[in-house]
């Protein structure tokens, strides 16, 4: 199964063609990502730059994709485009463009969640079974997510404030680094000294698995001004203290998740890591010592698939694809769009915590991700 994903719900304009065998096997056959640089010099993505951008571009993307596949569209078995969540203009942009390709190509459409692709990507690089653990950390999102099955999540845990991707980008903006912000502290921590400041590690030893950031941001700014005019060795060693204080929160937050996990599924078959910020070479390699550690594989997609591309979007797909998951031509573009419903998990089974058939687990909040006809009844 050949299916074409667009990305276009951040400042990435890219399109990528998979294939899915059917033993669940995948392959990227062709990959483009053109990452708009216009943002940097406004220090954050400014929407209506990102929207009139995807349009002028993505058509070539899109071109380029299939050029480098050496495929027509009519060689292609569905058109999958990140519906949501991100800014809306962008996601317009891809998905219209998605609903005409399948239109004129008479092909069906998958209207893929952005965060699902992120979610699933492990299946694409790793064939990881379900279930699994995920620790999903980009610019806008940070969760710990048990992925039951494609259209199956539970979220045990999310960040109280800001997103992990997001601290780094705060981060980077306050001592005058570029952006994004993620790349920029991870090159200065490698020349800087972590144990010159003490920043605070917020919600660690909680037994729930959730995140709180904005303490460590603004602990990493009063530092800041207290040496300020900051020197590049003061620079690099706040970037320093401030990723050894996020090694320590994630590490610590995913083993509360892991717990939590084998409460109410048993062990999971893998720790996956996706999203922008787990391309951090330093993070990885927390998690993968912590992992190791706790005898639980780690499932780390190469950084490239971490951040955003049109190849986790076709993926996502072609798994919905195979299980017969398509969407109509008046499928909404959508801002917001969780990956489930949120609501409380409910307490573990009382006698035996072990792993239950998921059938039994009714009241534990999952949902099927696929967008509503025309509807924004899901946010
Ligand atoms: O998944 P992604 O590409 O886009 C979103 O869906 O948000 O994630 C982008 C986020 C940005 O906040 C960026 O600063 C962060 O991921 N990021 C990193 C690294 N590379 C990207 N954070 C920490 N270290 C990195 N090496
Ligand atoms: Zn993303």
């Amino acid at each position: 199964m050949l299916v074409l994903g667009i990305e276009t719900t951040c400042d990435e304009t890219a399109a990528a063609v998979v294939r899915r065998r059917r033993g669940g096997s995948g392959e990227i056959v062709s990959n483009v990502v053109l990452s708009q640089a216009a943002h940097a010099a406004y220090g954050g993505v400014v929407p209506e730059i990102a929207a009139r951008a995807h349009v002028e571009m993505l058509d070539l993307v899109i071109a380029k994709a299939m050029v480098e596949a050496e495929l027509s569209f009519s060689a292609l078995d569905g058109i999958a485009a990140a519906a949501g969540p991100g800014l809306i203009g962008g996601v317009i942009v891809g998905l219209t463009t998605a609903k005409a390709i399948a239109l004129v190509a008479e092909k069906p459409l998958i209207a893929v969640n952005h965060l699902e692709a992120h979610a699933l990507t492990a299946r694409l690089t790793d064939q990881t079974p379900f279930p699994y653990l995920l620790f999903l950390a980009s610019g806008g999102h940070t969760q710990i997510v048990a992925v039951r099955e494609v259209g199956d999540y539970v979220q045990l845990g999310t960040t109280r404030d800001d997103a992990l991707g997001e601290a780094f980008d705060k981060a980077a903006k306050l001592l005058g680094l570029a952006y994004p912000g993620g790349p920029e502290v991870e090159l200065e921590a490698a020349r800087g000294e972590a144990k010159r400041f003490a920043l605070p590690r917020p919600m660690m030893g909680r037994p729930e698995p959730d995140f709180s950031l904005s303490g460590l941001k603004t602990a990493l700014r009063l530092e800041a001004e207290k040496i300020a005019p900051l020197s590049e060795q003061d620079v690099a060693d706040l970037c320093a203290a401030f990723q050894d204080a996020v090694l320590d929160i994630v590490t610590d937050r995913l083993r509360a998740g892991l717990r939590v996990f084998q409460e109410h599924f048993g062990h999971p078959t893998a720790l996956v890591i996706a999203g922008g910020v787990a391309a951090n070479q330093e993070i990885r390699a927390a998690i993968s010592g912590m992992a190791s550690e706790l005898c639980t594989p780690l499932v780390a997609p190469p950084g490239s698939l971490c951040t955003d591309n049109g190849a986790i979007i076709a993926w996502a797909g072609a798994e919905r694809l195979a299980r017969g998951l398509t969407d109509t031509l008046d499928t909404s573009p959508r801002a917001r769009w969780p990956l489930q419903h949120a609501a409380p998990l409910a307490p573990p089974p009382a006698a035996e915590p072990t792993a239950l058939p998921t059938t039994e687990m009714p009241s534990l909040q999952s949902s099927d991700t696929a967008p509503p006809q025309g509807t924004e009844s899901h946010s």
